[in-house]
């Protein structure tokens, strides 16, 4: 582990791969929740998602706006879409996606 990915994979919870990912999560047993995920390499963002089962987490749920063009790379890796709800402070439909490691797609299309 280099010292960037040191500080920044700390208790708030952040983790910066140097693949070109970054993640804001939480853990809860061993369930993580993705609150942010941003790549600007094709390629790191499944390796985020190999890392953060690699840190313990049997189940990945994300949370997306709807009309997020992104919804197609949870489809993509394997994600199942469980819930698409109403917040009170969006208009916009929030998508909640669900994912185990069984279900990770990793292999190009
Ligand atoms: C979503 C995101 C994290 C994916 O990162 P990535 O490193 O490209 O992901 P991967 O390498 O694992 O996956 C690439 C595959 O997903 C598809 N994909 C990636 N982003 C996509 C998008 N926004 N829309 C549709 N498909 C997308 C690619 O076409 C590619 O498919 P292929 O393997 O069949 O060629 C990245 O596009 C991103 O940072 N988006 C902007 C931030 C964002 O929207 N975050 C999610 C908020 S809910």
């Amino acid at each position: 582990m280099t010292l960037m990915q040191m500080m920044w994979d700390s208790d708030a919870g952040q983790v910066l791969l140097e693949d070109g990912c970054y993640c804001s999560r939480r853990r809860s047993g061993d369930k993580t929740t993705i609150s942010e995920i941003l790549s600007v390499k094709k390629g790191a963002g499944v390796k985020m998602l190999k890392h953060l089962f690699d840190e313990g987490a049997k189940v990945l749920v994300a949370r997306c706006p709807s009309n997020y063009a992104s919804n197609r790379w949870y489809l993509r890796r394997g994600f199942t879409l469980i819930e698409t709800s109403f917040t009170r402070s969006s208009k916009i439909p929030l998508n909640t996606w669900r994912l185990t490691r069984q279900e990770l797609q990793e292999t190009p299309s």
